[in-house]
């Protein structure tokens, strides 16, 4: 396992498509096994592969509910309802916004022996698939956001 350098906000990689995963191979396993390491050492609840410089279509997720999630080539069938909350990236560190986002999705996506499963998210997950599945469309939440990003020291300030 390596931790893998994450990109910031400006990087043009960011902001490209992601192309989707056709094999399982070693390098793409080490890739997930990495991803998860790097999204836990940077206290991250969601990291996608263009994050740290792949573009390939692959999420991971773990928003501390018991379960840990890897989609690949996910594709969000359905969506309902709406959550209006804070939002952050690990890609604008320090950063964060309030974005509107679905409270329920349907995703289907790929595991780690490319077979096909169905995840439905609520709340949380549900942002964090649609937030995650937008970087792999080049996407970054400040883009959706409404009103200031704010630094998330403010934030802390305000609920003390
Ligand atoms: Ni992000």
């Amino acid at each position: 396992m390596a931790l893998r350098k994450v990109r910031t906000m400006g990087d043009e990689i960011l902001y490209k498509h992601c192309k989707p995963v056709k094999v399982m191979t070693p390098r793409i396993a080490q890739l997930i096994e990495d991803m998860f390491e790097t999204m836990y050492e940077n206290c991250g609840v969601g990291l996608a592969a263009p994050q740290v410089g792949i573009l390939k279509q692959i999420v991971v997720i773990d928003i501390e509910d018991g379960d840990q999630y890897l989609l690949i080539n996910p594709e969000i069938m359905e969506e309902s309802g709406s959550q209006t909350g804070h939002e952050g990236c690990l890609s604008v560190p320090g950063k964060s916004g309030i974005v509107t986002r679905p409270d329920y999705v349907k995703v289907r996506a790929l595991d780690e022996n490319m077979e096909e499963f169905v995840l439905e998210g609520e709340g949380m997950l549900a942002r964090a698939i649609c937030h995650e599945c937008d970087h792999l469309k080049g996407e970054l939440y400040v883009s959706r956001v409404e009103g200031e990003l704010v630094d998330v020291e403010d934030l802390e300030e305000e609920e003390e």
